[in-house]
């Protein structure tokens, strides 16, 4: 029997890479693309997840077995974790049946593991009445993804999902977790935004991650400062003399620049100069490759393939490693853009990469 159907999205980040993690500033927005969860409570303790997606049917796990690192190690640890977060965090919940079907492609940089975290945990917060709100059960799934499932991400993929609105991205501070809806519709300035989603696969469970998260929590310790969101641009060139590895100045390099772009992003929306963005991205990705270290030749190749073509501005978005990237054009120009990148994917004889035009929509909701 169903109780309720909920969807949360996978979401693109418009500006503010690696920033998260460092009490910085994020510009995310919700995808079309959803994780459909259907639900119901169970009384025997036992959690039943299923995915239209996954092979091998269903798993039963007991919740009150439910302990970080105990799991079966796979995707089940994400609605798994979200269950043994909300009730280590002292919510009374029992048992559930929960049934996933994800249009959200994984591993593409796109949020697939929030968007199921968030569906899982609006399912439950509903089911169980729980009452919480949108930002905490965004903290709940973070912790999910944290400590149970191990992968050291930051707030901004669970509260994009959370707590995007249509036609809005999400100025999100990951500090004082203040949010503000910036309007965004690249199609009323004749601008298309485009997703180009490399196929190349990453895990942010894997070392490269938690190395970068490592490196700019050590800079920030060597500078005295809570995190790398306390050095300003006018602070900048007193921090790097003051690191003496370079490694180190550059990811500070990246951390501070790129809070600066997402304060210019933002601006540029607000006062409707939407080309101007296009140039901020770029220098964001140019940040991402050389000193942040998180892009693939993949990723280079859409920018650089995009901007011969005439595109206003590219980035990676996401983690990095993979995944996908956003590129900004003249609507007119949006075919000859595509058209560009997918030939300087098949002349590097690169997998074909998928495209297709962002909307910044909805986010998580009670579907039925
Ligand atoms: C992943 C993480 C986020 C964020 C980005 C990089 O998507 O889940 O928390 O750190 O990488 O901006």
């Amino acid at each position: 029997m169903t109780e309720g159907v909920w969807a949360a999205p996978g979401r693109v980040n418009l500006i503010g890479e690696h920033t998260d993690y460092n009490d910085g500033l994020v510009l995310p927005f919700a995808l079309p693309h959803t994780v459909v969860a259907t639900a119901a409570r169970r009384s025997d303790g036992v959690l039943r997840l299923r995915s239209a997606n996954e092979p091998g049917g269903a798993v039963e796990l007991r919740v009150r077995d439910l302990a970080p690192g105990h799991g079966p190690r796979g995707w089940t640890d994400y609605p798994a974790g979200v269950h043994w977060a909300l009730s280590t965090a002292g919510h009374r919940l029992g048992g559930a049946d929960l049934s996933f079907e994800s249009a959200v492609p994984a591993g593409a940089g796109l949020s697939s593991s929030a968007a199921l975290e968030v569906a899982t945990a609006l399912a439950l917060n509903d089911l169980y009445g729980l009452g919480l709100d949108r930002p905490g059960l965004a903290l709940l799934c973070r912790r999910a993804e944290n400590e149970y499932v191990g992968a050291p991400v930051g707030i901004m993929d669970q509260t994009a999902s959370a707590c995007c609105t249509a036609g809005h991205a999400l100025y999100l501070d990951t500090r004082d977790l203040s949010r503000r809806p910036i309007p965004l519709d690249p199609g009323a300035h004749g601008l298309t935004l485009l997703v180009v989603d490399t196929r190349v696969r990453h895990a942010h469970s894997g070392g490269e991650y938690a190395g970068r998260r490592a490196g700019c929590e050590a800079a920030a310790v060597a500078l005295g400062v809570p995190a790398l969101r306390d050095i300003g641009p006018a602070g900048l060139p007193d921090a790097l003399e003051r690191l003496p590895d370079p490694r180190a100045r550059a990811l500070v390099r990246h951390v501070v620049t790129e809070n600066a772009r997402v304060e210019r992003v933002a601006d540029a929306l607000v006062s409707g100069a939407l080309p101007a963005v296009g140039p901020l991205l770029t220098e964001s990705h140019t940040s991402l490759r050389d000193d942040f270290r998180v892009s693939c030749p993949e990723l280079d190749l859409v920018v650089e393939s995009s901007l011969v073509a005439g595109a206003l501005g590219a980035r990676m978005t996401g983690g990095g490693f993979g995944g996908s990237a956003i590129v900004l054009t003249e609507s007119v120009g949006a075919e000859a853009v595509t058209a560009a990148v997918e030939s300087a994917f098949a002349s590097a004889s690169y997998e074909p990469p998928v495209i297709f035009a962002a909307k910044a929509s909805e986010g998580a909701r009670r579907l039925a």
